[in-house]
């Protein structure tokens, strides 16, 4: 990677202001149902406690829009950071403050404090200046390994580099690295997988990819608009009219690099119950080979077929975005196949996406992935080819002449 990381600079006794992503989900109740995030930010925590550093931890959760709300509080996430780190945290009840203030002063090099929700102030998302300062004041180093949140140009993410030294934590180095590889210098074939409800949600991603990859395959509520633009009935399914003119625009310019499902599982309702029938996608249209009701909502053994062939003789693989209305059990058949093919695959594999790693971990596969993102929306935008603004405020490593 060509920022600084954390490794470059003396931090032993130094205050350090760690971004994590600690946006974890929930059950609705508070309990974390997914810790991952948590655990990923591991390595750069014990690394500064164990070089003497004290650890300033600062972290977005859920959406407050700039006000406290106590369902958004971190309280949870304080806790099971301590049980995961085997050490106290000590988390406040805000972000910045004389409160804050007095316990950072009070910290020795070791200690780790949890800042409150950085979203409960507005200035955050806005990436007030003020706000950013005040964050910086409580620190002399800026250490970001919120990849999750990197693509968000925020008070917490990237204003505060303004004030401080900023590189790159662990965390941050290797989704840098594992995307990176992915869009530099993939050993080929590379395949990529996208799936998902809209193709409206992935067009950078596509045309980006088609310029990257040597297969394309797209299966998921997206891949009904492009069997549409190629002028298919998809009765009842979800299709993007808008985007039928840009997906046609795709399998032009992408020809059989793009590789649609051959045939695709449909039932009148998105229940487990619901009778279910498998369409060849030529037959799309003809009288009686969908009903009144019918939409496709997984991709069919035929595909399936087809996808794993393509998987098998990768050598780089990325997967987001699932085949089929997967939480459904019936429906989740296509997904599940493509997190196996991809698992006992021997490519380099990256997986982004919410859906796409709750199906590697179901399949109980995750431990055969070259790499799992911990960052959704941030996945995509690095594939799409942009720079985030969270990686972009890095210190530049300095190269020898
Ligand atoms: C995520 O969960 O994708 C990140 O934590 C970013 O959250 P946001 O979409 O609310 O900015």
């Amino acid at each position: 990677m060509a920022k600084m990381t954390v490794r470059d600079l003396p931090v032993a006794g130094k205050r350090v202001f760690v971004r994590v992503d600690f946006n974890v989900p929930t059950d609705g109740q508070g309990a974390i149902t997914d810790d991952t995030r948590i655990r990923a930010a591991l390595p750069s925590i014990r690394y500064l406690r164990e070089q003497g550093a004290k650890v300033i931890l600062a972290s977005h959760f859920g959406r407050p829009k700039g006000k406290v709300a106590d369902e958004f509080r971190l309280t949870a996430v304080g806790r099971r950071l301590a049980e995961l780190l085997g050490a106290p945290v000590q988390k406040l009840d805000d972000c910045v403050g004389p409160e804050v203030e007095r316990a950072v002063a009070a910290m020795k090099p070791g200690d780790v404090v949890l800042l409150e929700n950085v979203r409960f102030y507005p200035g955050e998302e806005k990436n007030d200046p003020d706000f950013a300062r005040k964050l910086a004041a409580l620190a002399d180093l800026f250490v970001n390994d919120a990849f999750g949140a990197a693509h968000r140009a925020h008070a917490s993410t990237a204003g505060v580099a303004a004030y401080l030294p900023a590189v790159a934590g662990f965390l941050m180095e290797k989704e840098v690295s594992a995307l990176g590889r992915l869009l530099e210098r993939p050993e080929r074939p590379f395949v990529a997988i996208l799936g998902g409800a809209k193709v409206s949600d992935k067009i950078g991603v596509i045309e980006n990819l088609l310029g990257k990859c040597d297969r394309l395959l797209v299966g998921g509520g997206m891949a009904n608009t492009f069997l549409a633009a190629r002028g298919l009935n998809l009765g009842q399914s979800l299709v993007e009219l808008d985007q039928v003119g840009l997906a046609k625009e795709l399998l032009a310019r992408a020809g059989d690099r793009l590789v649609l499902p051959v045939d695709v599982v449909a039932a009148p309702a998105v229940e487990a119950a619901a009778p279910r029938k498998t369409v060849g996608v030529d037959a799309l249209g003809a009288p009686g080979a969908l009903g009144p009701t019918d939409k496709a909502l997984d991709i069919g053994p035929a595909t399936v077929a087809r996808f794993e062939k393509e998987i098998a003789t990768a050598r780089t693989i990325f997967w987001n975005g699932p085949m089929g209305v997967f939480e459904v059990e019936p429906f989740a058949v296509g997904t599940t196949a493509v997190a196996r093919a991809v698992a006992i695959s021997k490519a380099f594999s990256v997986v982004g996406g919410g859906d796409s790693i709750a199906a590697i971990e179901k399949a109980g596969v995750a431990g055969r992935i070259g790499h799992i993102s911990t960052g959704g929306g941030a996945s995509l935008e690095f594939i799409e080819g942009q720079e985030l603004p969270g990686v972009a405020v890095l210190k530049e490593k300095v190269r020898a002449l």
